[in-house]
């Protein structure tokens, strides 16, 4: 199971981003005979470091840190970009590639594909975000767009030491809405069982672990519609996972 912190651009400061860092996880001290539940918070890149200098007790068996983004490219001149092997420098053993809101600043799926390569290359695990807009959701075409997404995001995959993926299933419509909508326990499983097929025939190699979240306003309330044994693997946590006693409490329900 898994519960992922997209803190995207917070905190302010690494002051915050320790402290934040801190009491989201040292609680945790029942998790190590849990070693399914796992944690990966994701910092923006600036904190990765601090947070990795500073919090590495929290970094074994359960806990783990996440990117936000990466380069398509391995090194050289590309101002303002991060490469796939400075990530794994700084403790990262995850990264978010295709979030909506990178795609909303104009990263395509062919992009997106170039980076899911280069990190399978650092073996870094992809978290690979795709979702449908609430006009393709209305059209019915949640499923064509998925599909589309997939089909071009993960062509030509080749993975290398770790042979593992995560896929987030998150409907643009329902990020950033907390207390509002989401979609219900019977669609969670419809769209799992979808994704997971589609994956299963595009990736060559067979013996890939393919993990299905869900992700979009996400709470302690509402976590158990999303998880479950016919439901997600997990689910990616954005605006709750600011407020360390609620995403402590999604974590306990994720885990009762
Ligand atoms: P949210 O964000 O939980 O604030 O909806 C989720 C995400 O965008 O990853």
């Amino acid at each position: 199971m898994f519960i992922i912190a997209n803190w995207k651009m917070n905190p302010e400061s690494a002051d915050k981003a320790l402290d934040l860092f801190a009491n989201e996880v040292k609680w945790l001290d029942w998790l190590p005979q849990n070693k399914k539940h796992k944690i990966i918070i994701c910092p923006p890149f600036i904190w990765l470091y601090p947070v990795w200098q500073q919090c590495q007790a929290y970094l074994s068996g359960n806990v783990f840190l996440g990117a936000q983004n990466l380069s398509e490219q391995e090194i050289g001149p590309y101002t303002g970009e991060v490469s796939a092997t400075m990530l794994k420098d700084v403790g990262c053993k995850y990264v978010i590639i295709g979030h909506s809101e990178r795609r909303k600043l104009g990263e395509d799926d062919f992009a997106i594909n170039r980076k899911i390569k280069i990190a399978l290359k650092a073996d870094l695990i992809p978290i690979l975000c795709i979702g449908e807009t609430k006009y393709q959701r209305k059209n019915n075409q949640t499923k064509n767009v998925i599909k589309r997404q997939l089909k071009i995001d993960l062509r030509n995959t080749q993975f290398n030491k770790t042979k593992e993926i995560v896929i987030a299933y998150e409907p643009i419509w329902a990020i950033g809405k907390i207390g509002q909508e989401t979609i219900g326990s019977d669609e969670v499983f419809k769209i799992k069982e979808f994704i997971k097929n589609i994956v299963s025939v595009i990736l060559v190699q067979k013996n890939i672990k393919v993990s299905v979240l869900y992700g979009g306003s996400v709470d302690s309330k509402n976590v158990n519609n999303f998880i479950g044994t016919k439901l997600m693997d997990g689910v990616l946590v954005g605006t709750s996972s600011l407020d360390h006693k609620e995403f402590i409490a999604i974590n306990k329900a994720a885990s009762s």
